[in-house]
């Protein structure tokens, strides 16, 4: 079978309205890779022949226009049907990650530079490749705040990957939860890879967690979900213990802010990366 594909470069934050309004017309398949400039994703769709992809490129290009951007080069190709997960595979290769770890695809031998530690991953299905911004973030954020003596709890673990940092940089027991069982399986599979201790993946979420447990919570979520579990996170956390929080975009900036405050919270850091936004807060108690 072939594939129709297009080929689009769409401004990081135009990529959710994009993949809205291409799922809504029927696209098959979508692929996030590298575009050749800074602020850009190159948006790889795929659709089946009989797809009206006149039809695609006017609804696109017309999210261009109302976000009064330029419009956009879209190129097209047919491309004969292939083993995706192995074309994948090939553009998902080991790179170092924050301070401490270099991430090595399961499937690869490479070999972890001596002041790094590695951490093995096969994302399967999971979110948490560790190539997205909110997750560098969250990574360089637990460097700096993970103690040995601490609980650390992942909500939303995915792969697992933040999970099994926590425990290398010597967390003294990491649970991890994510609401989607196959990430769940996902990331007890890559526990095992690197071989970690004291490490526990759950399918479910904070209601499992009793209160007052958690030292350091880690949730690289998006700020909807932040803000409704955010009772759930004041109750599961010791007083003085530390939120990660990622997956935030800079312009929901304010309303997070609003939600920390009003849960008494102090914010104690706010970091930064293109649109992508990571607070650090204490839970301080009223
Ligand atoms: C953006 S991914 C983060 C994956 C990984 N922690 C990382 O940083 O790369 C968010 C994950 O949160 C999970 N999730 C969404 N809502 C949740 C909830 N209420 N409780 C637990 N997990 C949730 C999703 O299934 C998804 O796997």
């Amino acid at each position: 079978m072939s594939w129709n594909q297009l080929t689009i470069d769409v401004p990081d934050d135009l990529i959710d309205a994009v993949v809205g309004v291409v799922s809504a017309d029927g696209v098959a398949g979508v692929w996030e890779t590298h575009a050749p400039r800074i602020g850009l994703t190159r948006l790889v769709l795929y659709f089946t022949p009989r797809s009206n992809l006149d039809k695609v490129e006017t609804t696109v290009r017309s999210i261009f226009q109302r976000a009064d951007r330029p419009a956009p080069s879209i190129s097209r190709a047919v491309v004969e049907e292939c083993d995706w997960t192995e074309e994948w595979k090939k553009s998902y290769t080991s790179f170092p990650i924050a301070d401490s770890f270099f991430v090595i695809p399961s499937w690869e031998n490479s070999i972890c530079p001596n002041d790094r530690l590695p951490i093995r991953i096969d994302p399967g299905q999971a979110f948490g490749t560790g190539t997205h911004e909110t997750t560098q973030m969250t990574m360089d954020c637990l460097e700096r705040w993970v103690e040995r003596s601490q609980i650390v709890l992942d909500v939303g673990t995915g792969s697992g990957i933040l999970a099994i940092a926590s425990r290398l940089l010597g967390a003294k027991r990491v649970l991890a939860c994510d609401i989607d069982a196959i990430a769940v399986q996902v990331a007890r599979a890559n526990i095992v890879r690197n071989a970690e201790a004291d490490v526990y993946a759950f399918c479910g979420s904070l209601d499992a967690v009793s209160n007052d447990s958690v030292d350091l919570l880690l949730a690289n979520l998006t700020a909807d979900l932040i803000m409704g579990l955010f009772p759930e996170f004041e109750r599961v956390l010791r007083m003085h213990g530390i939120a990660i929080l990622s997956g935030i975009l800079r312009e929901q900036d304010e309303d997070i802010r609003e939600t920390v405050a009003l849960h008494h919270f102090n914010v104690f850091e706010e970091i930064t990366q293109g649109e992508w936004l990571a607070l650090i807060v204490e839970k301080h108690g009223g």
